[in-house]
């Protein structure tokens, strides 16, 4: 299907779209038609997204932390005040972090969980009425940490992980009322040069690492799932050996990740 069979004229919102992936997104969408409410913390950062994306006439900028219950409500209000409907939304606002277990902080702990789930959990909530009326998509931003735990990353990995259940009781909870909620599992992207993850102190960093997608391959990868409605993408011939290693070769998987020594994750941290 051609994305703009899909998205000519749909109110696309897109949480964490003022960089990286989702901005890729957004310009994506509206490349294919589409109105798109762009959203993340910052204010200034977003209005120059904006700027930069063009189209100013199908674009909205609302600043809202949606891993807080009232601003998710303000984002969706916003979005229905300006264009009075929502047809999709993405969750891909997130934040990863690298260390291990023993020794995250109690910030690192609650954050992780604030920007993987529970952002995914309150907008979601917030855009179920406007989605009900207009028989709209509803998708997850995961990744391969969310197929398998790796070292380095638990509490991002159980968060994604969390947002697989959450999409499935959704899909099967809304599905008759014709929403349809779909996942999608990304590989490493190629990241924005300003983009920080979550140290265990709760400190962010910046950091250099290997990447396997662009974000161009990425965002297409999250519309084409909104526009089929498939209920789950697995990116990459190497998280569909994941996916397959976890299913028939178990024990193989865990020795190698086990044997990876937080190989896989390992980054190069780079402080001004
Ligand atoms: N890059 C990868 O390799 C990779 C791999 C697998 C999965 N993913 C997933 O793909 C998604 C996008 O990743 P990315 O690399 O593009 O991330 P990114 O460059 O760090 O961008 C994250 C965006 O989310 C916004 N954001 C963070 N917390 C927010 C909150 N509470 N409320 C509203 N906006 C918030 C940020 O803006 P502000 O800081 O201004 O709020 C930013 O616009 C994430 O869900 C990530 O977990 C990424």
């Amino acid at each position: 299907m051609k994305l703009q069979e899909f998205f000519q004229n749909k109110v696309v919102v897109i949480t964490g779209s003022a960089r990286g992936v989702g901005r890729e997104a957004a310009r994506q969408a509206l490349a294919a038609g589409a109105f798109v409410a762009l959203n993340g913390r910052d204010a200034a950062t977003l209005e120059a997204t904006r700027q930069n994306l063009g189209q100013t006439g199908r674009t909205l900028a609302v600043a809202a932390d949606v891993s807080i219950p009232s601003e998710a409500q303000y984002l969706m209000a916003a979005v229905l005040a300006a264009w009075g409907r929502v047809d999709v939304l993405i969750n891909n606002a997130g934040l990863s972090m690298r260390g291990e277990f023993a020794d995250l902080s109690p910030t690192t702990i609650k954050t992780m969980i604030d920007a993987n789930l529970l952002t995914a959990v309150w907008a979601t909530q917030a855009a179920l009425p406007a989605l009900r009326l207009s028989q709209g998509r509803v998708l997850f931003v995961s990744s391969l940490a969310g197929v398998r735990g790796f070292p380095g990353v638990s509490l991002y990995s159980a968060a994604k992980m969390a947002l697989t259940a959450l999409q499935q009781s959704l899909r099967a909870e809304e599905g008759p009322r014709g929403v349809t909620a779909s996942l999608v599992h990304l590989a490493f992207t190629e990241n924005d040069p300003e983009k920080t993850v979550l140290g265990a102190d709760g400190r962010p960093f910046q950091h250099h690492r290997r990447w396997s997608m662009t974000q161009q391959r990425a965002a297409t990868a999250l519309l084409k799932a909104v526009a089929t409605g498939k209920e789950r993408t697995v990116l990459t011939a190497q998280g569909r050996a994941l996916v397959w290693g976890q299913c028939w070769f178990p024990g193989l998987l865990d020795w190698f990740v086990r044997s990876s020594g937080g190989k896989l994750h390992q980054v190069e941290e780079k402080h001004p």
